[in-house]
């Protein structure tokens, strides 16, 4: 059992062990040590660290571990309403991660048992879909527990969102219910009210929608806006209402490119680098050509949006930035309101993955993956004037909703996406959506991905079709907070063994 809660752990440590399970807790600290007979303080955000608490817990005979309630999303500061804490979302969802790779091959092992992972966050009790004040620092620990009931389809694993206001005792006495419940119910919410499920709601877009709230004057901030299917929206909203576009990427602007490589594709360049290389007598790695090549065809995709979004009538401006690095981005917010007293609405596209499964995962890795997403998120949700704004997209991915193998962090992300634009949702009069995209037929979709979903029978997203739903969108006031927009939305929500990676 992981972390504390006044009244909560206590009873149910007292009830677990008086069920004849032998229950060890474990609070973070910053050492690895027995506190008493049945309680240990760790590190959590060191490998190394739960590694010894893993042996201490496990003892001389090495008994496995064969279910783990984590309370870090009960815990202060994780628990607090709002987001004051930039650092608290990653620190909580990372420690989950942790300590789901420190546990997960001894839960399999125990599996035969029934072994368990129960996750506990205090969003609102609906999982932050409830339309109140969302508590939600805790919301990647979500993605987490969701990537690992695919990556181990044999454990219950179960995320448990509690009202907040529960009376402890009530509190101790239904999570106890859902630890020994034995079902498969991958969430479920608690409230003063009862037992409640999430579940998906075909969402036919109205006729007569209002007409996009921008024209010329409008500034609109779209980070990734340069490359991928962002660059594809960017391109959307050029034509539709031609506003101030300023797209955000950490590339430097790229001069023109030399009319050496300008009409050659991917295999060309390859060859003609490697041509070059050969004719100079350079030593030259495989690797080191593949970057060059990737770099001119990024460079050339970058200057291709610029120009469609001129061409298109829109003011156009590229800035680069590190969008987790909240002081660097958050000047560029500031010089914005500054130079146009502005911001009329933002898509918040950039985001990157490092895909690999949980085992083989490592904490930089999934800091990174998370920080681009939520980092640049919070800025946002920190810096934005609520007041002028009319929209603010963050782009989810299907992996947050339904979790994914091999993405624990980018899952992690943007269900933390999804839980901060329920948050801002309920408290700023624009139109806040997380957008949870299926696979489009563009961007962070290759080759080798597309195989994957036309073997899964999910249909790609057409570019055209994609860039109109986000449209619609964007003129849906009062529309949902979270939103999928994916072929094959059915087959995704089965639990079945673990696929690849989408995007
Ligand atoms: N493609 C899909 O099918 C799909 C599906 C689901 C969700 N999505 C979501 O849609 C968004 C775009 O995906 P994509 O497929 O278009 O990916 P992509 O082609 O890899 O583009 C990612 C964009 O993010 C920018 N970026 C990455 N890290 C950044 C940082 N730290 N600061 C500023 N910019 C950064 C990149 O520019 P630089 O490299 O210049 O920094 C690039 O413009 C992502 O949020 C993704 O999760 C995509």
């Amino acid at each position: 059992m992981i972390g504390e809660v006044p009244d909560v752990t206590g009873a149910v440590v007292a009830s677990l062990t008086s069920d004849g399970y032998r229950v060890r807790q474990v609070v973070p600290g910053t050492a690895v040590r027995q506190l008493a007979a049945d309680r240990y303080e760790a590190d959590l955000s060191s490998a190394e660290a739960l590694h010894q608490l893993h042996q201490l817990v496990a003892g001389p005979a090495g008994a496995a571990v064969g279910g783990v309630i984590n309370f870090l999303g009960l815990c202060q500061p994780f628990c607090r309403p709002g987001y004051e804490d930039p650092e608290g979302p990653v620190t909580v969802a990372a420690w989950t991660f942790q300590i789901a790779k420190e546990f997960a091959p001894d839960l399999r092992a125990s599996a035969a048992a029934g072994s368990w992972f129960v996750n506990l966050t205090a969003l609102d009790g609906q999982f932050g879909l409830g339309g109140g004040a969302v508590a939600g620092a805790a919301a990647g620990t979500l993605g987490v527990v969701k990537t690992l009931r695919r990556e181990y389809p044999v454990l219950a694993v179960k995320a448990v969102d509690v009202d907040p206001d529960l009376p402890p005792d009530l509190l101790a006495a239904r999570v106890l219910q859902e630890v020994t419940a034995g079902d498969d119910s991958p969430e479920v919410g608690l409230t003063r009210q009862g037992r409640w499920r999430p579940a998906l709601k075909l969402a036919p877009v109205p006729r007569g929608l209002p007409p996009l709230a921008l024209d010329a004057g409008s500034v609109v901030l779209v980070t990734g806006g340069a490359l991928g299917v962002t660059a594809e929206v960017a391109k959307g909203l050029a034509a539709a209402a031609r506003p101030r576009l300023v797209l955000v990427g950490r590339s430097a602007l790229p001069g023109p490119e030399s009319p050496a490589t300008r009409d050659l594709d991917r295999a060309a360049l390859r060859q003609a680098l490697l041509a070059d290389a050969r004719r100079t007598q350079a030593p030259v790695l495989p690797a080191e050509i593949e970057r060059r090549v990737n770099r001119i065809l990024k460079d050339r995709q970058i200057l291709a949006t610029l120009d469609a979004c001129r061409a298109a009538g829109a003011a156009v401006e590229y800035h680069p930035a590190d969008v987790s690095d909240a002081e660097q981005f958050g000047r560029l917010i500031d010089d914005l309101y500054e130079r146009f007293g502005r911001i009329d609405g933002v898509v918040h596209g950039a985001g990157v993955i490092e895909d690999k499964r949980i085992a083989d995962k490592t904490l930089d890795s999934f800091t990174r993956v998370f920080r681009t997403k939520v980092d640049g998120a919070l800025t946002l949700a920190r810096k934005l004037r609520p007041a002028g704004l009319k929209f603010l997209v963050f782009f989810g991915s299907v992996a947050g909703r339904f979790g994914n193998a091999g993405q624990v962090d980018y899952s992690a992300a943007n269900e933390a996406l999804n839980k901060l634009a329920d948050a801002l949702a309920g408290r700023w009069p624009a139109r806040v959506v997380c957008i949870n995209w299926g696979p489009w037929d563009a961007g962070m979709v290759g080759d080798e991905l597309r195989r994957v979903y036309a073997a899964r029978g999910i249909d790609l997203i057409p570019v055209a079709e994609g860039t109109r739903a986000f449209l619609d969108e964007l003129r849906l006031p009062g529309g949902p907070a979270e939103v999928v927009i994916s072929g094959g939305v059915e087959r995704m929500d089965e639990r079945r063994p673990p696929g690849a990676p989408t995007a």
